[in-house]
């Protein structure tokens, strides 16, 4: 094994006081290198490809209150090959990071604070945040592509070597959300924005070769607040949740969500449909933040992702002061979402929906070649009570309806796992669970992988990493011939 520390960025960041500045949400700063990880268990020769992790690391001291979805991005990649795995994390190198490291402080308030805070108002996502490109991360057209849940420039970066290639030309100026969707089939990118102005919403595709071929108006009653799409072989879907800003405190300025008495709806549109072809169904309100899977069988659209039970939560118990709303919606077994189904009839425009299970789940995956189509599996996070990481995983079996899950242990937490198919895989979960765990108790951070047919029996192997890796939100897979 070889261990390269690359670079240490200059921080500023002297807070104590939030929980999402401390353990594992402690940020990282230094950069490495390392080839040809250490393993306890041998790495298995049938993996190949790349698991991209994205994470967010506040660097400076921050204006105001701090959000933990404010920190500036970092991309930790881990690849395999013939059975070995090298390991590199970076920042994304945004903008707004320059700028801060030029000017060696924090010129902009977060989530949690107004625009009248910010060093440099009117720029940013939304017009007021730094864009940190630190929620997601795809790969399309052999590259990285890291975005921003409130919309902003789409960054790319090599996926092995995390070498930045700068910003996507195509992207438009309302920037684009998180969790933009890459059809494996066809290499397309599927994305949408959203904005406080008409038409509020947009979609578009851009080809595997990197070229924007559609952009289209979704519009919506007023400013909402997505975070996830879907998509299924001929259809794009979109939502828009009763839960969004409070309208008279937005007229104020002051951005605070409540839960409208109003339904869930969809706008169902083929792929390179225009606003006439969308097609809307209504359903029971609620605010689903991810999708796993959505297919066409027959007259029916079929989705399936996690419907919260409590999406206005209460605030939280114990929070410090100024952070009761945050930290309640930080916590999923507060909001309380499990997983779920929505059946959209194209022909009577009727939808029907069903829970799967009442088990608090989100963050869930498939193997993403059965996307598009029916999927027998769904891998699951296993929330933290009271914080938003993750304590272990779930395996449902959506036909016997069997449930596997494994628990990480006391004091360690897993990021968002991957599905990486075996190389000569047959079976729908011929493969492996790929994540980055971090263990408060020794302060260190392993890349563990699991034999998806038996999670059970815990990781087949597992690579100590060079540091503690700061929790985030979302990864991915990309098999090898993705890059
Ligand atoms: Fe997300």
């Amino acid at each position: 094994m070889k261990v390269q520390k690359i670079r240490t960025v200059k921080t500023t960041l002297t807070s104590q006081d939030n929980p999402y500045l401390q353990k594992t949400w402690l940020p990282n700063y230094e950069e490495y290198d390392v080839v040809d990880l250490e393993s306890k268990g041998r790495i298995p020769e049938d993996i190949e490809g790349v698991y991209l992790r994205n994470t967010e690391n506040q660097i400076h001291e921050p204006i105001g209150r701090y959000h933990p979805f404010d920190g500036d991005g970092m991309i930790h990649s881990i690849s395999f090959k013939n059975g070995k795995a090298n390991y590199r994390n970076r920042f994304v190198e945004t903008t707004g990071f320059k700028m801060e490291q030029i000017l060696g402080q924090s010129l902009w308030a977060g989530l949690m604070e107004g625009r009248g805070k910010s060093k440099l108002p009117g720029w940013g996502a939304q017009g007021y945040i730094k864009d940190s490109s630190s929620t997601d991360v795809v790969i399309h057209s052999g590259k990285a592509l890291s975005t921003f849940y409130q919309c902003g420039e789409g960054y790319r970066l090599d996926p092995i070597t995390l070498e930045q290639l700068g910003k996507e030309s195509w992207v438009p100026i309302d920037g684009i959300s998180s969790h933009p969707k890459v059809d494996l089939k066809t290499g397309e990118l599927l994305f949408f924005n959203y904005s406080k102005y008409e038409p509020y919403m947009h979609y578009g595709v851009v080809d595997s070769d990197n070229n924007l071929k559609h952009y289209t108006p979704i519009p919506l009653p007023g400013p909402r607040l997505p975070h996830d799409m879907a998509f299924t072989k001929n259809y794009s879907i979109f939502n828009d949740s009763p839960l969004f800003w409070d309208n008279k405190l937005l007229e104020q300025g002051v951005h605070a969500t409540v839960m409208h008495d109003l339904p869930l709806r969809f706008a169902v549109i083929p792929r390179f449909g225009t606003e006439k072809d969308i097609k809307w169904f209504e359903a029971e309100p609620t605010f689903v933040l991810h999708f796993n899977n959505a297919y066409e069988d027959g007259d029916e659209i079929i989705l399936e992702g996690y419907f919260q039970e409590n999406p206005w939560p209460p605030n939280y118990q114990g929070a410090p002061q100024g952070l009761e709303r945050m930290m309640a919606f930080l916590d999923l077994h507060l909001l309380k979402p499990s997983l779920h189904c929505w059946r959209f009839n194209l022909k009577t425009g009727v939808t029907r929906e069903e829970k799967i299970d009442d088990r608090v789940l989100e963050f869930g995956t498939i193997n993403r070649e059965y996307a598009t189509r029916r999927h027998r599996y769904t891998y699951s996070c296993i929330p933290t009570k009271g914080f938003f990481t993750f304590d272990g995983f779930t395996k449902q079996d959506l036909i016997s309806g069997s449930f596997q899950s494994y628990k990480f242990g006391r004091g360690i937490i897993g990021s968002e796992i991957s599905f990486a198919p075996k190389l000569k895989a047959i079976d729908e979960d011929d493969g492996y669970l790929v994540s980055i765990t971090s263990d408060l108790n020794t302060n260190t951070s392993e890349c563990v992988l699991f034999d998806a047919k038996n999670i059970n029996h815990g990781p087949i192997c597992t690579m100590p990493l060079p540091h503690m890796v700061c929790s985030g939100t979302h990864s991915i897979w990309a098999q090898i011939h993705e890059l």
